[in-house]
């Protein structure tokens, strides 16, 4: 089984939701420990108390959903989980499970304790979703022998498993399945200081030198994702080596960034199209997802996704019953006038 690496660098913006063949063979920038990984301190936290707990008992770790935006490191704890655990894992996605069969070969063949990591657990498609759920509550599996009447169920033992689920939708889990998860880890968006350590320790591995300033710029930049940061420092290295003495300083980072067209808080050009969308066809908002989606060219669920948590952080972006809203921030951010009545990020006012 294995993780779908999506498509190719030259084709994706900075920002892009996919793995990347480049994030795949940097795998050794990812932490393998709890100690090592920045950041998250909630959810770290709660993990390392249920995993001693789990180790303390000799059992199998409860079952746990990690759910929140792409590039937060979901793959990379379930692999610290892992580690921590002393245990094997097994990584897949819910696309790649097809047929009910390709999930009941992929149960039987874990070992006690066994982590199976499953990316995008809301793609699964419904029966293979239903084989899950005896799995979860009493490892074990139904499989049925024979057609029409004469059709028979046998109950196949499996070892004690943990799966565990990402996505980046929890809402579009069935409840159902949401239930059997016994801990559930929302992942959030990293502060700039954690980015930061997060680049400098990245750079000492890929041995890059980098200023304090240099580290602080990428990390502002990079939208609170630990993978978008990782793949500026790639490309502000590339300028560094080309353009400069090798050195990440202030300077190399904001060149190299200006030239990506990424501005001084991480937008990119995809997110100023939507708020200027926003601004010039529906006078600031509200407008449907859908319909902004359109106007862009863009997917709605990447723009839900990749692009809407971050501007919904920054403030320049509020989600409302009626739709979209673009707030005042926004417009002084474009440099736009914003009309009377233009909320500071609540509700849209109406007068
Ligand atoms: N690389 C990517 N994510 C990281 C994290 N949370 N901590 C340390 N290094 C990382």
């Amino acid at each position: 089984m294995s993780i779908d690496f999506g498509t190719d660098i030259s084709e994706e913006p900075i920002v892009a939701k996919t793995f990347l063949q480049e994030d795949a063979q940097e795998g050794s920038l990812r932490p393998r420990t709890l100690r090592e990984y920045i950041g998250q301190e909630k959810a770290k936290g709660n993990l390392s108390v249920f995993i001693e707990a789990a180790k303390k008992r000799g059992e199998s770790l409860d079952h746990v959903l990690l759910h929140g935006p792409p590039g937060l490191g979901k793959t990379t704890l379930a692999g610290i989980i892992a580690q921590e655990m002393g245990v094997n894992i097994r990584i897949t996605s819910g696309p790649a499970i097809e047929k009910a069969g390709d999930l009941a070969a992929l149960l039987t063949n874990l070992s006690a304790n066994d982590i199976l990591f499953v990316d995008e657990i809301h793609r699964l498609n419904r029966s293979v979703e239903e084989i899950l759920y005896p799995a979860m509550e009493d490892y074990a599996i139904d499989i049925i022998i024979g057609k029409g009447p004469s059709a028979n169920s046998i109950r196949l033992d499996l070892p004690h498993f943990t799966l565990i689920g990402a996505t980046t939708r929890a809402g579009q889990l069935s409840a159902p399945l949401r239930d059997r998860f016994g801990v559930t880890l929302r992942l959030e968006l990293y502060t700039p200081e954690e980015l930061c350590m997060i680049v400098t320790r990245s750079a000492s591995i890929l041995n890059v030198e980098i200023e304090p300033d240099g580290a602080m710029e990428i990390a502002r930049r990079s939208r609170g994702t630990p993978r978008i940061a990782n793949r500026m420092l790639r490309r502000v290295r590339d300028f560094a080596e080309v353009k400069a003495d090798g050195v990440i300083s202030r300077a190399v980072a904001d060149e190299a960034l200006r030239a990506l067209e990424v501005d001084f808080l991480g937008l990119d050009p995809i997110d100023r199209r939507m708020l200027g969308a926003i601004i010039e066809n529906y006078g600031g908002g509200p407008v449907g997802l859908e319909t902004l989606a359109a106007t862009i060219g863009e997917e709605s669920v990447t723009l839900e996704d990749v692009y809407e948590p971050y501007l919904m952080q920054l403030g320049f972006l509020t989600r409302t019953p009626r739709g979209r809203c673009v707030t005042r921030k926004a417009y002084e951010h474009l440099g736009l006038a914003a009309p009377g009545g233009v909320s500071d990020g609540g509700e849209q006012l109406t007068f």
